[in-house]
């Protein structure tokens, strides 16, 4: 059966586990063999497109890269028929989407024939909270992904398509989430990387030192995410009590890691001193973006 990651929703607990294992693993480097694997980037990328490019090689296969523009997803032709053509050609796509629905009109066109990877949605960043796991478990428990039920993570500020994958992630395994937003900006019910649909692991705050008090992991994302660029201003204003500053930091625990996906707006939702200080984990977090999609690509292929 054709896997897929296009949420961590998707994935149970057990099939999460495997993903997790998988990049901490001894990598195959014959597993994609002179196999072709096509990175669709709808949206500019530094991280991730490092991350998959490399990852690709090292299993043996070698990516083929297309931007938004090239492909014209339903404009120079239809999603549908972006997703058919590219499914003569690859076994494995890899896609950053303007829109989620794209990606599951794209599965749909092709089922069974195209396994499928999302580098980012407007709904859900799932290769991003792989990493994020395995940083956070390399920074408090010696990296068992096992091992973190119980921690306290705080999240500040644009309740994002990352906090989303981040959320259902560390609430599979057990850890508890805080995510502090004003009004407008804090999750919501439903779609398909739904962190309210899991329970009592997730708790919604408004103040941001109620996200920070006591938290072992600290976590910001801009406050303009790509496709919201015409709203700057408004949520520059509106999330102006919401950036990740010294004193937020020091009301959390003292084994406090600060992390946050990249690219950075310093001075916005975080300042200098907390990214370039010595709880920031945020390298660490951009060098497990390869271990986490060595472990996606591998997961793709039955884990053999
Ligand atoms: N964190 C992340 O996805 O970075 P890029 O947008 O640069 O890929
Ligand atoms: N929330 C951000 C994440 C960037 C990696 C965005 O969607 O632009």
């Amino acid at each position: 059966m054709t896997r897929h990651l296009l949420t961590i929703d998707a994935l149970s607990r057990d099939e999460l586990l495997e993903v997790l294992d998988l990049a901490t693993a001894p990598l195959d480097a014959t597993l994609y063999e002179d196999e072709p694997v096509a990175l669709v980037f709808e949206h500019p990328s530094l991280r991730t497109r490092a991350a998959a490019t490399v990852a690709v090689h090292q299993l043996g296969g070698w990516p083929v890269e297309f931007t938004g523009e090239e492909i014209g997803l339903d404009a120079r032709e239809s999603a549908e028929d972006v997703a058919r053509t590219l499914a003569e050609t690859f076994a494995v796509a890899a896609l950053r989407v303007r829109r989620h629905a794209v990606l599951e009109r794209i599965r749909a066109a092709t089922e069974g024939r195209l396994a499928l990877v999302n580098l980012l949605s407007d709904a859900a960043h799932p290769t991003q909270g792989v990493a994020d796991v395995l940083t956070i478990a390399e920074a408090h428990a010696g990296g068992d992904v096992r091992a973190l039920a119980g921690l306290r993570v705080g999240y500040v500020g644009d309740a994002t398509n990352v906090t989303r994958s981040l959320a259902v992630a560390l609430a599979r395994l057990g850890a508890r989430v805080v995510v502090a937003a004003p009004p407008g900006y804090q999750l919501g019910p439903g779609g398909p990387e739904d962190p309210l649909a899991l329970g009592d692991a997730l708790s919604l705050v408004s103040d941001p030192r109620e996200a920070a008090r006591g938290a072992d992991v600290l976590y910001t994302d801009t406050w303009v995410s790509m496709g919201e660029e015409a709203e700057t201003r408004r949520r520059r204003a509106d999330l102006a009590a919401y950036r990740v500053d010294e004193a937020l930091v020091e009301l959390a625990s003292e084994r406090c890691v600060v992390l946050h996906c990249l690219p950075a707006h310093r001075g916005e939702e975080v300042t200098d001193a907390v990214l370039d200080g010595e709880r920031s984990r945020v390298w660490r977090q951009v060098f497990h973006r390869r271990t986490a999609m060595l472990g996606v690509l591998a997961w793709l292929k039955g884990g053999v």
